[in-house]
């Protein structure tokens, strides 16, 4: 049976691709950011996944207002990367993991999560930029292949944090009960407390920010006790994408079944307070 051998979760900001393709890694502005990148690849070089199942967020490249899916999960041989604005070098595309995608969107619908099956599918920078961050020396072949989970949170309604939590648990699951002698990581990204739009734009919470990086360590539930409304108040209407970290946290199981190696938090990173946290899981 395939082994989850951990779990990274990452913010994702467009500017991150931009200074990547310029070189800034070092400037005074990125470096507390890339900074807490070594660990996690040096990591990542010691477990050796063979696939990343990496949930995400579309931001408008491959769903748009006119179709939205709450879940939807890739089956594509690939993954295309494309052109989505911000200035943002495409990346090469992300080899799929058919036999996973097909196993994990039969054991999501059997558990009664009615999702989308995507036989094509684009990726963003949700997607590219935290693999690019993991696997900077990729080129053009990722070392793992993905499949990508795709979480609306871009048009209401959204699903709440109490059923992301459970969508992760029955990836988590499934992914531990896929017949295939294979290592998975699983990604999840977005976040921490940022706002776009409206009045409060530019709105960080980095006291609610750090409650939530513990609670991922001491009690990984402790976030569901919040409506959407809640967190959106509490993080922003983007820090809503926290839903990929609990979805992505929840899929590791519990405290015991996980230990914290590695973590890091920056404010800012353009509009967005920028964390990383990685998890191991204990056999
Ligand atoms: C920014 C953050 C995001 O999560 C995103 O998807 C787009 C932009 C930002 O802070 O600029
Ligand atoms: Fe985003």
């Amino acid at each position: 049976m395939a082994k989850i051998v951990g779990g990274i979760v990452t913010s994702h900001v467009p500017a991150i691709g931009r200074a990547i393709a310029g070189g800034l890694q070092e400037d005074a502005y990125w470096k507390p950011f890339f900074d807490g990148f070594p660990p996690v690849q040096k990591w990542l070089d010691e477990v050796k996944p063979d696939v990343a199942v990496v949930i995400y967020n579309d931001h408008g490249l491959n769903f748009f207002l006119d179709k939205m899916p709450t879940f939807s999960v890739g089956a594509a041989p690939a993954y295309q990367n494309a052109d989505e604005g911000w200035g943002i070098p495409t990346l090469p595309s992300f080899p799929g993991d058919l036999d996973l995608s097909w196993h994990l969107i039969e054991a999501l619908v059997e558990k009664e999560f009615d999702i989308t099956t995507c036989q094509e599918m684009l990726v963003d920078h949700a997607f590219t930029l935290p693999m690019k961050l993991l696997w900077p020396k990729a080129g053009d072949n990722w070392p793992v292949r993905t499949v990508p989970v795709c979480i609306n949170t871009v048009q209401h309604p959204l699903p709440s944090a109490k059923r992301c939590f459970k969508l992760g648990q029955a990836i988590g699951e499934a992914v531990r009960s896929w017949d295939a002698d294979a290592r998975v990581v699983i990604i999840g990204t977005g976040g921490l407390s940022h706002q776009l739009d409206g009045e409060r734009a530019g709105f960080i919470n980095k006291e609610f920010d750090l409650q939530f990086m513990d609670s991922l360590v001491t009690d990984p539930a402790w976030s569901t006790q919040y409506s959407i409304e809640d967190l959106v108040e509490k993080t922003g209407t983007q820090g809503i994408e926290l839903l990929m970290w609990i979805a992505a946290r929840a899929s590791l199981g519990s405290v015991e079944q996980v230990k914290m190696l590695h973590s890091n938090y920056h404010i800012p990173i353009s509009n967005t307070a920028a964390g990383l946290m990685v998890f191991e899981n204990i056999d």
